[in-house]
């Protein structure tokens, strides 16, 4: 199943019959749809049929910018909005899309990354273009207009386009001097929505549904040409005319998000795999990583601390830090880093602070101290970057996962743990150390390797979990790397099945946990290739007290031999790459068990996705 980018932003475009009243209304509905996937920015552009084209933007989710634009009183007979989640550019009135084109005849906006926006913004400077804004979309809509001034069809047009622009991105476009609007579909998701008195085109279903249960699932390489009665589908790769089939749709609006899951947390178990990948491809291309690098290695100390599940992605990540790049660095939850080591932070310290919301109070807390006692210089590693830790702090890292939806982390976390891997080989390189154990090949055979770790998961979680689930409490034991996998599994179960299962480490638990085993005690170990015999130890003495032994790691006759249940990572021989990979059947299971008690995983009770409280 080949997954779109995850949500970064949302466009939305639209042709009535005639000139509308209700348009500005429809477009503010649909907007509210799409909200979950921009909040930093929204603007809206409506052709009112005379000629103009008025364009209202501004930061603020939908609420804010239509309380202060009136965007739903905005009459015209064709329109196009954006709401944007900042990937580039800070969150401001001037990198709002949509944008102009620099003679104000045309206007669009996209959703995604143009990757060698800089080589397109030097190009198109070189041609007299005068750039307003740090936004790609800009470029993009240049890009546009250029080819299309000169006279070009649509379908010249953004064949000329995609031959210049590289990267995943949706786009719509919209002109002063034609009823038409184009929108192209090159890897972030597109759909077109049809109605007797209007078209219409959107990042996603729900916005569509809203109006009309007829729709168009749009593919990759797809233009589409449309005014309010016909629409043309282009193939801009081979260059020919298609017909796609038209849905009548009956899934219910609140679920069509989740197609083809039933819950967001399983739909971004799998975003994983794209989550990592476009991590890789835009840390690759646009060096963002530096600055972070950079600190940590002029840092006289480094502390590193977060909050719930991008705890166990740090703790992970001093591990990289120690054992690639040397760096000793000092992992805390949010709320000890203050009570523990106020007193010995100093100058030239850095507070690392990880946080997938950027929101988190207890590392605001540790923010607020830092900016007040001026002692250390603070770097935000965060998904949300219009949010309050990333733009307050010295630093920003993003980990480029886009919106994560279901209250308990999975695909942030995940790529929290890529961030270190990645930063940690980076500081090694600049430090001139000579590291072992993981390569860039290595690294960039992640994404791949996600998607074969979920499906071998997928029927041993199945077997397992009724099995766990005659059971309120186990434990789940990692060493070395795998132990912040355990605590991270141990969570993602509690989380979702309202159990207690405890995630410690593995040596730990014969000096006193041991005690709790007893015929049939279920104990998971997440192991990594060079501990095994270590671990097989360990499980003898689980087994030779009539516990339950499952093995969560890869394969081997050794594991085979004595344990009762496994829950199989993909054989790469490879401790790093175990240590990423092996969280995955973790949150399957947790998953499968809350699923079978019908739990929602995805609003948790007692849970919410981000704390603003102490
Ligand atoms: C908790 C969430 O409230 O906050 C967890 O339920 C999350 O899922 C934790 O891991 C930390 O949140 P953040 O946004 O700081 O990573």
């Amino acid at each position: 199943m080949v997954l779109e980018l995850p949500p970064m932003c949302g466009i939305f475009g639209i042709v009535l019959k005639k000139r509308s009243a209700k348009l500005g209304d429809m477009m503010v509905r649909a907007a509210e749809r799409l909200s979950y996937r921009g909040y930093d920015s929204v603007g809206m552009a409506v052709a009112n049929g005379d000629g103009a084209i008025d364009l209202r933007k501004d930061v603020g989710n939908i609420a804010q910018t239509n309380e202060q634009f009136g965007y739903d009183r905005m009459s015209g007979d064709r329109g196009i909005l954006q709401l944007r989640w900042a990937t580039f550019g800070v969150p401001n009135t001037v990198n709002a899309q949509p944008l102009f084109s620099p003679d104000e005849v045309m206007v669009g906006a996209h959703n995604g990354n143009i990757t060698n926006d800089p080589f397109i913004r030097e190009k198109l400077e070189r041609e007299g273009y005068k750039f307003l804004t740090e936004n790609d979309g800009e470029r993009l809509v240049c890009l546009t207009h250029k080819h299309l001034k000169n006279g070009k069809s649509p379908e010249e047009a953004y064949t000329a386009v995609i031959g210049e622009a590289e990267g995943d991105f949706a786009s719509v476009f919209m002109r002063r001097d034609s009823r038409e609007v184009y929108a192209v579909k090159m890897g972030s998701s597109l759909y077109l929505g049809l109605a007797d008195d209007f078209i219409c085109v959107s990042s996603d279903l729900p916005s569509i549904l809203e109006f009309t249960r007829k729709y168009v699932r749009l593919e990759n390489g797809d233009l589409v040409v449309f005014n309010d009665r016909d629409y043309r589908i282009f193939r801009l790769p081979e260059q020919e005319y298609i017909e796609r089939p038209v849905t009548v749709s009956d899934i219910d609006i609140e679920n069509a998000n989740k197609e083809p899951f039933a819950h967001f947390f399983m739909k971004e178990i799998h975003e994983q795999v794209e989550g990592t990948r476009s991590l890789l491809s835009l840390y690759g291309s646009t060096g963002v990583w530096k600055d972070f690098v950079e600190a940590l290695d002029k840092a006289n100390r480094v502390f590193i601390s977060g909050a719930g599940t991008s705890y166990h992605a740090l703790l992970l990540g001093t591990y990289y830090f120690n054992k690639i790049a040397r760096l000793p660095i000092f992992p805390t939850w949010a709320s000890q880093m203050l009570p523990l080591y106020s007193n010995t932070v100093g100058e030239g310290d850095l507070l690392v602070l990880v946080s997938q919301s950027g929101e988190t109070k207890d590392l605001m807390n540790v923010y607020d101290w830092a900016k007040e006692k001026r002692v250390a210089k603070t770097f935000s590693v965060v998904n949300n970057i219009g949010s309050t830790l990333a733009l307050h702090c010295d630093g920003m890292i993003p980990i480029y996962s886009y919106l994560e939806i279901s209250v308990p982390a999975t695909k942030t976390y995940t790529n929290q743990v890529m961030c270190f891997l990645y930063t940690a080989m980076k500081l090694a390189e600049r430090r001139g150390i000579a590291y072992k154990g993981i390569t860039w090949d290595d690294l960039h055979r992640v994404p791949e390797l996600v998607r074969e770790t979920i499906a071998a998961a997928e029927e041993p979680v199945k077997e397992l979990a009724p099995v766990l689930l005659k059971h309120p409490s186990m434990h789940i034991l990692g060493q070395d790397m795998t132990h912040p996998v355990a605590m991270e599994g141990a969570l993602k179960m509690k989380e979702v099945v309202y159990n207690h299962p405890e995630g410690m480490y593995s040596s730990e638990f014969k000096h006193g946990p041991l005690a709790v085993v007893d015929k049939d005690y279920p104990v998971l170990f997440v192991s990594l290739p060079e501990n095994e015999d270590l671990v097989l130890s360990h499980m003898n003495e689980v087994i030779c007290r009539e516990g339950i032994v499952v093995h969560v790691g890869q394969p081997s006759r050794g594991y085979d031999k004595i344990c009762h249940y496994k829950l199989p990572i993909p054989a790469v021989g490879n401790p790093y790459l175990n240590s990423i990979l092996s969280v995955i059947p973790l949150q399957m299971i947790a998953y499968e068990m809350a699923i079978a008690l019908g739990n929602n995983p995805d609003q948790p009770r007692n849970l919410s996705k981000t704390l603003t409280v102490d």
